[in-house]
């Protein structure tokens, strides 16, 4: 789908289902809501959590905000729901933290119903992360599909250990990715498109590629690729989907200075969406039984940018992922063949 400014302004405006009008029960189930401590993640994981799932992990990376979420959650729990979050660790700026909360769903979860990867970053800034990539790419695609290919084989597992009633037994796992509608907006930088191509490491990490204004949405891309290839791979027993919140109220600009910052302060203002608003887009995407790799947007089925579906987008994608591969290979040891295969 091609980006279109009006069809992008009637969305912001249009009324989105409120929660309880689709979420199912979730009694028995297991939930990960990473970056749950605020913004969209926050939302999401207090709609689910009112849902009354078994166990309610909050993945995030500074535990005390964390803790506060946690509590406004059980705060606002519905009478009989009994849910008590729980907060977990989870720095994506460290390929060692994804590992260890890996190693520990491993150790310590008996089921997996739903993971909702909310947690990303968006900035202007440069820096490089303590694994040397360039720390949107890091955070936003690195780690965030390598915590997807830790978690996939106990998604798996779940979907042959299905709970309750027939209703309850045709939910199949879901992994839910956020993107944004910036994947539009990446032009020809998206690494592995351009004819230097081969060169995808030295995206990740030098700073002659980086543009300030351009990174998060190739980041955004990157999701949209990672999903697309995550789907095919992991195979129909569970639903991998990537979710475009819209433009919402949240912290993610909390950075954003100058005139970018008041130009995206004026446009939120003006049409940003209340954050509980967007997340019912992860609400939703996280829970209904949507096509594998669907693109989810205003909870409903839509379309990510021509770029991404062209032939030269999908080659992006096979170079980013063996790039990736790579790293998670020789950084961590972690072979995503075997635990995909
Ligand atoms: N808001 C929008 O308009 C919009 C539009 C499209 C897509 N999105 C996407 O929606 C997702 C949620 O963003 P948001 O708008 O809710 O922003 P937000 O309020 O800034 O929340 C981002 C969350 O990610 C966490 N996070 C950041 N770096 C992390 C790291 N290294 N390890 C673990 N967690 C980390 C943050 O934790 P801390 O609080 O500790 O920083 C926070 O919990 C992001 O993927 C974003 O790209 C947002």
């Amino acid at each position: 789908m091609k980006f279109s400014s009006t069809k992008f302004v009637k969305s912001q405006f249009r009324t989105l289902p409120e929660v309880d009008s689709f979420l199912p029960d979730l009694s028995g189930r297991t939930v990960i809501v990473t970056g749950a401590n605020t913004g969209l993640g926050f939302e999401c994981a207090k709609a689910l959590t009112h849902r009354n799932p078994a166990r309610m992990i909050l993945a995030v990376r500074n535990t005390i905000a964390g803790e506060a979420a946690a509590r406004e959650i059980v705060r606002t729990n519905p009478p009989g729901v009994k849910t008590v979050p729980e907060v977990w660790k989870l720095d994506l700026s460290s390929l060692a933290s994804v590992t260890d909360f890996g190693q520990r769903a491993d150790k310590e979860l008996n089921r997996l119903d739903i993971v909702v990867s909310n947690a990303g970053i968006c900035t202007e800034v440069f820096e490089l992360t303590a694994d040397g990539f360039e720390s949107s790419y890091q955070v936003n695609n690195i780690a965030n599909s390598l915590l997807a290919v830790l978690l996939i084989p106990l998604l798996l597992r779940t979907a042959d250990t299905p709970l309750g009633n027939r209703t309850q037994r045709e939910f199949k796992p879901h992994l839910s990715v956020v993107t944004s509608e910036l994947h539009h907006h990446v032009g020809g930088r998206l690494p592995g498109y351009r004819k230097d191509s081969g060169k995808v490491r030295n995206y990740f990490t030098e700073r002659e590629y980086f543009r300030p204004n351009q990174r998060y949405s190739e980041t955004k891309a990157v999701n949209v690729l990672n999903v697309h290839t995550l789907s095919q791979l992991a195979g129909d027993k569970i639903i991998i989907n990537i979710i475009n919140p819209g433009f919402c109220h949240s912290e993610l600009l909390r950075n954003q200075k100058g005139a970018l910052g008041f130009f995206n302060g004026l446009m939120k203002e003006m049409m940003g969406r209340k954050t509980e608003v967007g997340a019912r887009n992860l609400s939703w995407g996280a829970t209904q039984a949507t096509p594998p790799g669907a693109y989810v947007g205003d909870c409903g089925i839509s379309e990510p940018s021509d770029l991404v579906l062209s032939p030269d987008g999908q080659k992006a994608g096979r170079e980013i992922w063996n790039e990736m591969k790579s790293i998670w290979a020789t950084r961590v040891g972690v072979d995503a063949d075997a635990l995909l295969g």
